[in-house]
């Protein structure tokens, strides 16, 4: 397997507090994972090691040469176009161009010189998904990338993500709290429990998944339990 991420023993304390601990992470070219974990459990604070925001002395064997990251909210600069915000700080003779086929790449052609107070909220988190394309990264990281919106837009982004995925192949690393959103897209979903991957599954159905398919529902309602949610529900029903 050729490799685009491999951490270990990863150690991140702030304080007195110790968020990861020894953890071990090995990420291959092209692989699709997906990090659920509590709200605190340090899903953010690896991310931002993975995206070099932040250096603790880490055990980092292999990071990718090219990471772009995707946060909750889409961070373009108020001031700048949609395009200009695409192709801001992409160091390339052709970055207008570039970052116009990016943007046509979410379903924004047309929209290249919208400022982004006058997009929606999924259309912004578009641009911010082109910004991450441009780049071509080894790596995507996304935080998060679809929490703000609503249920419908968030289905349509599933669909541009896995097809974005398919057509570009960057290996994805997906942090969320929507255990179906991990299972209709992750190849492998991990859940980070005290400081380290605790437990993880990998998910061979193919793709576009479907709610009803059984074999996933199995899955998503472990991950729940294990997740410390759900087991009401499953005892009520059973
Ligand atoms: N810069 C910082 N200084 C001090 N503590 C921090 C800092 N960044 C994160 N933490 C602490 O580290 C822990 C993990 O935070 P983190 O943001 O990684 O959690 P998370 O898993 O992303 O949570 P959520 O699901 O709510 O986004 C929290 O207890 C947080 O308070
Ligand atoms: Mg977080």
């Amino acid at each position: 397997m050729t490799v685009a991420l491999d951490i270990r023993g990863l150690t991140r304390r702030f304080g007195e507090r110790t968020v990861l601990e020894e953890l071990d992470l090995t990420i291959g070219a092209g692989e699709f994972v997906a990090l659920l974990g509590r709200s605190g459990s340090g899903k953010s604070t690896l991310l931002r090691v993975l995206a070099g925001l932040d250096r603790p002395a880490a055990a980092i064997s292999h990071l990718p040469r090219q990471t772009a990251v995707v946060f909750q909210e889409p961070r373009l600069m108020p001031w700048k176009t949609a395009q200009q915000n695409v192709a801001l700080g992409l160091r390339r003779p052709d970055a207008t161009e570039a970052a116009r086929v990016a943007l046509a790449e979410v379903g924004l052609q047309g929209r290249e010189g919208a400022w982004p107070a006058t997009l929606s909220g999924g259309e912004a988190q578009r641009a911010a998904l082109a910004r991450a394309l441009v780049r071509q990264p080894e790596l995507l990281l996304l935080d998060e990338p679809f929490a703000a919106l609503d249920a419908l837009t968030r289905l349509r982004m599933h669909a541009l993500v896995a097809d974005l995925w398919r057509r570009h192949r960057p290996a994805i690393l997906l942090v969320t709290h929507d255990v179906w959103e991990a299972v209709s897209l992750a190849g492998r979903v991990l859940v980070l429990e005290e400081g380290r991957i605790g437990h993880q599954v990998t998910i061979e159905a193919s793709y576009p998944r479907r709610r009803g398919d059984p074999a996933l529902a199995d899955i998503e309602a472990a991950l729940l339990a294990r997740l410390g949610v759900g087991q009401k529900a499953a005892s009520a029903s059973g």
